[in-house]
């Protein structure tokens, strides 16, 4: 049976949901539209209760002062779905078109063999494993450097990126012959469990990167595939404009930005140009 206490902690009102809406849309740019005051709720009760704390009231004072319940908050509020190859398409483009055309470059000295790449919202580390793996298969013994930025606001799944353990069932989209080359089984506790092998994993650095509110990036050399997948729906277009001309400054001439499946630049941007070369696949013009 629910307590008294347990209901309280449920009960969310337009001026509480109004603060936390306008948290969230300044500090991490995502819009929590009116529709979401059920998840909002959802989400953060279970911290209430965590917490000992019996109303809302008490938990928005704390996360006024407390910056580290303030990042726990943002962690909770985030939706972080994602798979390996995840709109997999992409992955195709890169192998059929990409790296080819990167190679040429490099033979024409164009080019150092470097491939430069940041998956900017990647969650669990899916993304960015993903796009490490054909990378790798690709370049094979060619005796190129990848070098893979991987970034989330979110601490908790940035953790768990960090970690790179999945489950089989996780796993399950990978190719065989990737896995067995990409990832070890796990022993003892790990049984079950695959881990991302060294190999993989070293060419991937891990950074808590807030897209919306970073005036600037963490980014010194110019990257050649930005990844920034299923996000931006969450973003107002004002944020959306200021983040694509970030990303401008940090590709390099003809560098791509794949975004995801319901996802588009605004073309007449003012800041930037792009041209949309395939569904989701921007390609910076000068
Ligand atoms: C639905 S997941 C997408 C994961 C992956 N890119 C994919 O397409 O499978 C959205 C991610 O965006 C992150 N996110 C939300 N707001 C962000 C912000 N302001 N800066 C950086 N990441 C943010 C969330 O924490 C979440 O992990």
């Amino acid at each position: 049976m629910v307590n008294l206490e347990e209901k309280r902690a449920e009960r969310l009102s337009e001026v509480e949901f109004n603060t936390i809406r306008q948290l969230v849309a300044d500090s991490i740019g995502v819009n929590l539209t009116t529709k979401k005051k059920q998840l909002v709720i959802s989400r953060l009760s279970k911290r209430l209760r965590k917490l000992g704390l019996s109303d809302f009231s008490q938990y928005l004072e704390l996360v006024e002062e407390d910056k580290k319940e303030k990042e726990m908050m943002f962690n909770l509020i985030t939706t972080n779905v994602t798979h390996f190859f995840r709109e997999e398409h992409h992955f195709d483009y890169l192998t059929e078109e990409l790296f080819p055309q990167l190679e040429e470059q490099a033979e024409a000295k164009k080019k150092s063999k470097r491939v430069r790449i940041w998956s900017a919202a990647c969650s669990t580390g899916e993304e960015a494993y993903s796009v490490a793996i054909v990378a790798a298969d690709y370049f094979r013994d060619k005796g190129w450097k990848i070098e893979i930025l991987a970034s989330d606001i979110n601490t908790e799944v940035l953790s768990v990126a960090k970690r790179g353990v999945y489950s089989k069932e996780q796993v399950k989209k990978i190719p065989y012959h990737l896995l067995t080359d990409y990832f070890k089984l796990g022993v003892g506790p790990n049984q079950g469990l695959l881990k991302v092998k060294e190999k993989l994993s070293k060419m991937i650095t891990f950074y808590r990167i807030n897209l919306a509110a970073d005036r600037s990036y963490p980014i010194a050399e110019p990257l050649d595939i930005i990844l920034c997948r299923n996000v931006f729906i969450y973003f107002n277009q004002e944020t959306q404009n200021e983040i694509i001309n970030r990303f401008y400054q940090h590709l390099t001439e003809g560098g791509l930005l794949l975004m995801g499946h319901s996802e588009k630049i605004n073309l007449l941007n003012q800041g930037s140009k792009w041209e949309l070369i395939r569904p989701t696949i921007y390609q910076k013009l000068p």
